[in-house]
This record gives C-alpha cells, structure tokens and sequence, in this order.
C-alpha cells in the first residue's frame, strides 16, 4: 500500500520519545519510516506536534513511572493545540503499552492510541480510526511485522541498527521481555541481507545487529538451510564498504563454537555485551538462566583465544530473591576474573506476572543498595582502568556525531568507547585514527593523525 500525503498540505510534526533498549530505538526509527509517506516529519520537541508517540520500556518499576509523568506534562501542550482548533494525536507504544494497555486507557483517557511492539506496522490504518475512537491494539498477529515494514529506512547515518531477531523464549524469572514482546522469531535471512546492503548504500559504516536475544537467531537461509548468527555475520561482512559490524545482546547460553570462531573476522568489532547477570550458580538457577558461571568463564576464555584484544561488557543484577553475602561475592568475584570494559547493574526490581515476583527471600532495600554501590565501585574502577590503558594507542575512530563543545567531533572506538577531538566536521561518518591522550570513566580525548601528518607537509 503507497500512501501519498495530500499535496499544498503543511508538513505534519512528529514527535517520538524512546525509552530502553535498542530494539525500541530501532522501532521508533522505523515508526518514522511509516509515518514519513503521510507527511509527518520528526521534531525535536513536541510543542505543537500533530503527533505524539512515547515508545516505552517495561524493564524496571521506574520506566512506567516516568511515563505517566511525561504524559501529564503532554497532556496540557495536546488542550491547548486543540483550543486553538488543531489536534495532537496521543499514542502510547512499546513494552508498558503491551503489558499496560488497557491499564493506561483507563488512567490517561488523553491518550489516543495504544499500541505494543507487534503492531506497529499498522499505524496508518490506526491514524485513521483514531480519528473517530480511541484505539487499542496489543495483539500478537501471526504476520511477523517486518513483511509489511517498508523496504526503504530515512538516514539512518553511518552507523546502523538492523533488528534481526525478536522476543524471546528464555523465561529468566525476573524478566518482562518474554511478555511484552513475545516469542523468539527469526527474520529470514535473504531480507536482512537486503535490509543490510540498503543500509550500506545509504552511508551505513557500521551496522549492528539487534534482537533481544541476538545470538539465538536462526533464520531461514537462501540456501534452504537455516542459518545462525555467525554465518549471517559471514555474509553481512562481504559488503563493501561496510567497516564494522556489531551484534546486542547475547545471551552466553546461545554463544555456539561457529559464532566464537566468527569472532576472527576483522570487521566483527572486538567488544561483546554479554549479559550474566550473576556470579552465583544458585542464583543463576534460580533465574533460570540456563548456563552457570563455569559456562560463562568458560566463553569468554574461548573468545579470547579467537580475538585477543576483545573486551566486553556485561549486565548484573543484585539483591535478586534469596541471594545471601555469599551469592554476592561470587558475583563480585566472577566480575574481578574477567575484568570489564564497561558493565551496567541493576538493583532486582519484581516485575508483576513474572515467577521471581512471588519467590521468598526477599533481600532488605539498604542491603541490596550497599551491594549495588559496591558492585558499582568495581566496575568504574575497571572501566577507569580500560579506558587508561588506551591512552598513547592510534585507535580508529567512527565519528558519527558532532561533540558537545564547538568544534568538537565525536565518535567510537573499536570497544564502543565513545571519543571526542577538535576536529572538522568534514569527519562526520568516517573514520580516522586518532592518537588518543587521556583515558576518562566513560570518554576518550586526543588527536586526529591525518591532521597533525598533513601541518606537517
Ligand atoms: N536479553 C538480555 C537482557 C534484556 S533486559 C539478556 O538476556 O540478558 C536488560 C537487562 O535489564 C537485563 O540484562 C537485566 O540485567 C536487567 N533486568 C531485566 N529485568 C530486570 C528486573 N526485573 N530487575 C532488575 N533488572 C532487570
Ligand atoms: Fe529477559 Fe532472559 Fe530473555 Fe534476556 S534472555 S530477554 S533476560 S528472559
Ligand atoms: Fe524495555 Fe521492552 Fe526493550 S521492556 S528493554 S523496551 S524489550
């Protein structure tokens, strides 16, 4: 179907807010893309928007908060666009929309439509109904969404998400994932591939592939055989002029030998989010993570034999039901072996309708914020620590973005450690190397080569 916006008509405004993860990111980019043949053209504010969408997240107690909080700042910007005769239309999507719609129907009778991560793609169609009616729509149709998502992405920039894989069918027991997105699907692999040679025709440098459980992908090979993450990597990586590629997150139970021997291709940036959560076998059962941590120490041994210089970054949560000083120091312990480049953590939040909600065990708030703090101070020091350790390096930088400073360009390193220099922003998407001077906790600083090179001539 084309939708053509009617001609002499003012661009529509369209305001989208992302919360959470990267697969949300990808949505809201491709929300736009749906829109864009409508005439709705992005806006940084949404003063005046025709069109509101907050894209949410329902990892944690907090994310749906701050939605409600956000909607009732909208809600007076929506009154006085329609008192002045026009219409803001409200849209509410992503993982609280699917676990909450009928919830925020109910609370935010502004709202316009509600809508989860699976049904996106029929926005048009409830742009029109949402007209007449409020609307709701949370299912799990069959058609997989990306069928009917239009082939062609607005700029996505030098660097690139590509969504390969969805939902997941791993029921850790503290986790909405499986809930708000669904089952494990696949994307078959002829139309990543498309997706990804039109994503390096449109400037993409570094494409990085997306799935809530990336490495469980299995999809359908134009060969007729189903393929895994590492030969998809294969193929993706003989694009030309594609220079990087990337793959969030994994889970360490899917890491199999062919995508740890994938790790040798150059292109496959050395840095891997590997989530463990835990350093404790106990608790890791209890979570039903399906691996221990021998599995995981194990991995990250056999990726280091393929690819030396790889790094990697984790997640943890701490204060999960029934985790004693004990479980604790396991987790500290695992995070001292392997020493991170950089890891998030998280204090246990009960996730309603999950089965960690209703286990015993329950560890005291103070406690499990002094654990958080300390897990914390060990993985600043050991990001400090990464990050020093590339002062005096030539490091190839991505720069995708201008600095926060006049004059300033910003980019990534190989190990997605984010890097700033003065530089020209005839830079932007490319990449140069650059000297780096001074390692901080979450940035690098130095110099570009090629410059000082050509004062010299
Ligand atoms: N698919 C990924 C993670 C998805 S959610 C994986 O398998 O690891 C991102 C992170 O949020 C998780 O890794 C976990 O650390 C954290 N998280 C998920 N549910 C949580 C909860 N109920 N409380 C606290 N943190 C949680
Ligand atoms: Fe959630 Fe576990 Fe699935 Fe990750 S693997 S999305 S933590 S259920
Ligand atoms: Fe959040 Fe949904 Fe992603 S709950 S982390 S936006 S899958």
């Amino acid at each position: 179907m084309v939708y053509v916006p009617m001609s002499g008509t003012e661009p529509k405004k369209l305001f989208i807010k992302t919360w959470g993860c990267q697969m949300n990111v990808y949505d809201s980019h491709r929300m736009a893309d749906i829109l864009r043949p409508l005439g709705y053209a992005p806006s940084d504010t949404p003063e005046d928007a025709d069109m509101v969408i907050l894209n949410t997240c329902h990892i944690r107690e907090k994310a749906t908060d701050k939605v409600f909080s956000d909607l009732g700042r909208l809600r007076p910007l929506k009154e006085k666009k329609e008192k002045a005769g026009g219409k803001m239309l409200m849209a509410v999507a992503g993982c609280v929309a699917q676990a909450e719609g009928a919830f925020i129907m109910e609370r935010a009778p502004y709202v316009d439509m509600v809508f989860g991560p699976q049904t996106y793609q029929t926005l048009p169609e409830m742009i029109v109904k949402a007209t007449g009616e409020r609307v709701i729509n949370t299912d799990f149709p069959a058609e997989s969404k990306f069928d009917s998502l239009p082939a062609e992405h607005g700029a996505q920039g030098s660097s690139a998400f590509l969504s390969i894989q969805e939902g997941c069918d791993k029921f850790c027991t503290f986790c909405v994932v499986p809930y708000t997105r669904g089952a494990e699907y696949s994307r078959p692999a002829v139309q990543i591939l498309d997706e990804a040679r039109r994503l390096v025709e449109g400037g993409a440098l570094e494409i990085t592939l997306l799935g809530q459980n990336v490495n469980a992908f299995h999809g359908a090979g134009p060969d007729g055989q189903i393929w895994g993450l590492g030969r998809l990597i294969r193929e993706i990586d003989k694009n030309e002029g594609l220079e990087r590629i990337r793959y969030t997150t994994s889970h360490p139970r899917d890491m199999d030998e062919d995508l740890i021997q994938t790790h040798a291709l150059p292109k496959l940036m050395p840095f891997l989010h590997l989530p463990v959560q835990s350093g404790s076998d106990k608790i890791l059962a209890s979570m039903n993570r399906k691996h221990g941590r021998d599995l995981y120490l194990d991995i990250i041994e056999r990726l280091r034999a393929v690819r030396p210089d790889i790094a990697f970054s984790s997640d943890f949560i701490v204060g999960f039901p029934g985790e004693t000083e004990e479980d604790f120091e396991a987790t500290m312990d695992l995070v001292r072996r392997v020493g991170f480049a950089s890891a998030y953590s998280f204090k246990y939040s009960a996730r309603p309708g999950t089965p960690a909600a209703n286990m015993k065990g329950l560890v005291h708030d103070k406690i499990a914020s002094e654990r958080l703090a300390r897990l914390q101070a060990l993985i600043h020091a050991q990001q400090i620590d990464f990050n020093a350790r590339s002062r005096g390096l030539s490091l190839p930088v991505l720069f995708d973005r201008p600095g926060k400073r006049p004059g300033q360009i910003q980019g990534r390193s190989p190990w997605n450690q984010s890097v700033y220099v003065q530089g020209p922003a005839r830079l932007l998407h490319t990449i140069a190397d650059v000297r780096i001077a001074e390692g901080f906790e979450n940035s690098l600083t130095g110099d570009i080569e090629i410059l000082e090179m050509s004062a010299g001539f």
